[in-house]
């Protein structure tokens, strides 16, 4: 599984002070040294973190994939088709939410999102929607020409016991499943950690994990590149673990 490292954090310490340190194009750097596959950062409405500058500047430096978590929402939508991302990722936004809170409303949205979809594929930018996992939000992705889905990890993440984090890992697997079916590719996102994420490697599915706030809390104590190594071992350890399973007869 690649790991996508959301870089959202650094800019929010950043912003504390409003300086210019630490740098998250700095972060994003030490991220790919580290093995990161995938830079994500969210362009938010009100700028609370990652600004236009950072986004300009990833795009330029950055030598993997860059991400850009994004609202459907016009002036969002022209920076992004106007920097080229490699691909966006469509979530919903708050002003006063901490962090994005839930997937997309797909079904109250479905024209503003297959528009904006369109949009994108004009520019050949690939766009993952940001979906609880609910067989009719995937199958309406599909529908509406998504190429990937990000799968809300949050509820498995804050689940208070063990059975019932078992019972939205089971929602995560089948929706999973079911986009890789319907030919989606398939990342998951939010509330991952280094104890949570062993099961969701497992899924076959799953290509990528996109996670901030667990790196970031890692790095204050072991430094970013170590935070960032210790997840990228993690994911491979338990990827090759699947791969070596011999299929039963
Ligand atoms: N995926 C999406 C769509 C998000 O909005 C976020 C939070 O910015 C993440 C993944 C990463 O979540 P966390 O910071 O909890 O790892």
């Amino acid at each position: 599984m690649r790991l996508g490292v959301n870089i959202d954090h650094v800019a929010t310490i950043r912003e504390a002070r409003g300086g210019l340190e630490p740098d998250p194009v700095t972060a994003a750097h030490i991220a790919e040294l580290a093995g990161a596959e995938t830079i994500v950062c969210h362009l938010r409405e009100d700028r609370r973190h990652i600004n236009d500058r950072d986004v300009r500047l990833l795009r330029e430096t950055i030598k993997t994939r860059l991400d850009l978590e994004m609202a459907a929402t016009e002036e969002i939508i022209s920076i992004a088709l106007d920097i080229i991302p490699d691909f966006v990722t469509l979530v919903p936004e708050r002003r006063k939410e901490l962090t994005t809170e839930s997937g997309l409303d797909i079904i109250g949205n479905r024209k503003t999102l297959q528009t904006t979809i369109n949009r994108f594929h004009k520019k050949e930018i690939a766009v993952s929607l940001f979906l609880d996992p609910v067989e009719e939000y995937i199958r309406l992705a599909h529908e509406i020409g998504a190429d990937y889905i990000e799968i809300h990890t949050g509820e498995y993440a804050n689940a208070r016991t063990f059975d019932e984090a078992d019972e939205h890992l089971e929602k995560i697997r089948n929706a999973a499943e079911l986009a890789g079916s319907l030919g989606l590719g398939v990342n998951a996102g939010h509330g991952l950690n280094y104890n949570n994420i062993k099961p969701i490697i497992e899924i076959p599915e799953i290509e990528e994990a996109s996670i901030g706030h667990a790196i970031v809390s890692r790095a204050v104590f072991t430094g970013f590149e170590r935070a960032v190594r210790d997840m990228v071992d993690l994911l491979q350890r338990y990827t090759v673990r699947n791969e070596n399973v011999v299929p039963e007869d």
